[in-house]
């Protein structure tokens, strides 16, 4: 069976590699899957992504922030993410459409209605099967991923989200916990502040408990 499943949630919140582990899961069950992100994940995508992550927190007016992400989202979704449901794989998405609706929109201001038109003509109407919002104080996740770009040197050539406000990152926060609410039967919130096996545990009873894969 196909399920497409994304992780949403700011900064340094551990979605990344809990991700990772829900993916190394599904393989040791025999499940087919595909582990992914945003923005990137395809060829094209990821030359857009680069346009994104890099360069000073006001290189793009929220507007070309939204197309270039739609751009590569298209890229991405016709590519690889379709065929791979197409043919019956699990797909993974470390991030997708909501980091828009909370970055670019409650973020950034955007028309919220003027998202979903492009989420509309770019994905259509498929949404994904589950989508795991990790919530955590923007002040600590940002600390957590700064050191991380720190240390693996990424700082200056990634950093151009990290770098945006502490307020910016506050709003994002709350966007996502509104879409959560809006999309209850979609959106699992997730304390990210627990310990990695903990929030590795809740996951995965949540994908039994969805019967998603078969109670062992
Ligand atoms: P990452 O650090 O999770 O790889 O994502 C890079 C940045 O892109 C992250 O700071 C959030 C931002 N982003 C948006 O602003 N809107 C989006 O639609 C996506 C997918 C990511």
């Amino acid at each position: 069976m196909s399920f497409f499943v994304t992780f949403e949630g700011g900064e340094g919140t551990g979605k990344s590699t809990q991700s990772k582990l829900l993916a190394d899961r599904l393989i040791q069950n025999n499940e087919n899957v595909v582990l992914t992100r945003e923005p990137g994940g395809s060829p094209g995508a990821e030359l857009i992504r680069t346009l994104l992550v890099t360069g000073a927190a006001d290189r793009w007016t929220p507007m070309s922030e939204v197309l270039l992400l739609y751009a590569a989202r298209a890229d991405h979704w016709q590519n690889l993410i379709q065929p791979a449901l197409k043919d019956g794989k699990w797909v993974i998405c470390d991030r997708f459409a909501d980091s828009s609706t909370a970055y670019q929109g409650y973020g950034r201001g955007l028309d919220l209605g003027f998202l979903d038109t492009l989420y509309k003509n770019t994905v259509g109407s498929q949404k994904p099967k589950r989508t795991y919002i990790f919530d955590l104080d923007p002040k600590i996740g940002l600390e957590r991923s700064n050191r991380r770009l720190e240390k693996t040197g990424h700082a200056a050539i990634e950093g151009r989200f990290e770098s945006l406000s502490l307020d910016f990152h506050e709003r994002a926060r709350q966007g996502f916990l509104k879409i959560a609410e809006a999309n209850s039967t979609r959106c699992k919130i997730i304390d990210a502040s627990l310990p990695p096996e903990k929030i590795q545990e809740i996951i995965w009873s949540d994908i039994v408990i969805l019967g998603l894969v078969p109670r062992i």
